[in-house]
């Protein structure tokens, strides 16, 4: 049998994660994950998270366990994959400082999402040496475990781009072919990729508080339902009123699989005609609004349910990190001998010295 590809992907423990974070990722990781074809790997990236943190290591050490419960949640089995923890691995902290002698500023401030995530947080001068070079780290982070695959969010391809760039640069000066050259995997359904918010913003994101997190309780989901954003020309329900850039629609679109529109609406025949139907005008909102509550209630309840079961054991969470982080320090540190020794500076191992043995 042939060899089994390696996936990895990784989430920064920041916070809770969302539904945009579910769609534009955790889905089609979920997915990948459960075709068994593959080894698995999920980073809790920690010391990425610390790079604009430092100050605030409470802050990572809380949701390292909320981003594993949060992955669990969605249905990744926590005995087929390794759930590892980034900062005790030594060969993710070792690997970036043979890379950045690979990579120039200019490349670094080129990066589009360290560019975007430098404005919001409106870093000058003060921006830290570490969040800036963090592309680099994650290079590390994806080919310390050999990954082929990287399933992740859109935002996530100028990394991705940036460490095959690492990639190439290192086997071509070293004269080897130790490091994979890794694969990003991203969705190919736009209004997937990017998630609206609640608010219609171009983005779900924590710091506009327009989420819905995947372990909000049910009466949590209901009311951030019913008070999204619809068409704003929408006024009386007799006014013709428009689906396209519409949050509620938008939402309806990703999440009501046909399956769950049929469960829940018997007065449509698909979600074509209920949109006609809006379009044309006589439709409220709060029709839409309560259909989709159910669909996302669907949705989010086994999440939430299968999170909230393992979260009674803490410990048990604990040891699946454990576990995961210890299976990852010997392929880690398998890549990390052979960089050594294709750059040289195995000095004192069997093969560093040869010739004076
Ligand atoms: N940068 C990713 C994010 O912000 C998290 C991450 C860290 C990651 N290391 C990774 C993703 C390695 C994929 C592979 O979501």
């Amino acid at each position: 049998m042939a060899e089994k590809k390696t996936i990895l992907t990784g989430d920064r423990p920041t916070g809770a994660l969302h539904t945009g974070h579910y769609t534009g990722s955790l889905k089609r990781r979920k997915e990948m994950f459960d075709s068994g074809q593959y080894n698995m790997y999920l980073l809790v990236a920690d010391l990425q998270a610390l790079t604009d943190n430092a100050e605030d290591p409470e802050k990572i050490r809380e949701n390292i366990l909320e981003v594993t419960l949060d992955n669990i949640g969605i249905g990744i089995d926590p005995t087929d994959c390794n759930f590892v923890v980034q900062s005790q691995i030594p060969a993710l902290y070792e690997l970036p400082m043979y890379y950045s002698n690979l990579v120039t500023m200019a490349r670094l401030e080129r990066n589009p999402t360290v560019k975007t995530e430098i404005a919001i947080r409106n870093f000058a001068r003060d921006l830290p040496v570490g969040f800036m070079t963090y592309p680099i780290s994650q290079a590390a982070d994806i080919t310390a475990f050999g990954a082929h695959y990287v399933p992740v969010g859109s935002d996530q391809l100028p990394m991705l781009e940036q460490t095959r760039e690492i990639v190439h640069s290192f086997n071509r000066i070293y004269r080897t072919d130790v490091l994979v050259l890794p694969e990003a995997i991203v969705p190919e359904d736009e209004r997937m990729a990017r998630l609206v918010g609640t608010d219609g913003d171009a983005k779900m994101s924590k710091s506009m508080g327009n989420c819905i997190y995947l372990k909000d309780k049910p009466d949590v989901i209901r009311q951030k339902v019913m008070n999204m954003f619809t068409d704003p020309d929408h006024l009386r329900i007799s006014d013709p009123g428009k689906t396209e850039g519409n949050p509620v629609f938008i939402y309806l679109n990703v999440f009501g699989t046909d399956e769950l529109f049929r469960a829940h609406c018997s007065d449509y025949g698909s979600l074509g005609e209920l949109e006609e139907h809006y379009r044309r005008g006589g439709l409220g909102d709060v029709y839409v609004k309560k259909l989709l509550n159910e669909i996302m209630q669907d949705v989010l309840r086994p999440i939430r349910e299968r999170r909230e079961e393992y979260e009674k054991d803490k410990a048990g969470v604990l040891d699946i990190l454990r576990a995961g982080t210890d299976a990852a320090l010997g392929v880690t540190n398998k890549v990390l001998g052979d960089v050594r020794e294709a750059i040289g500076i195995n000095y004192f191992s069997s093969k560093g010295f040869e010739k004076y043995l």
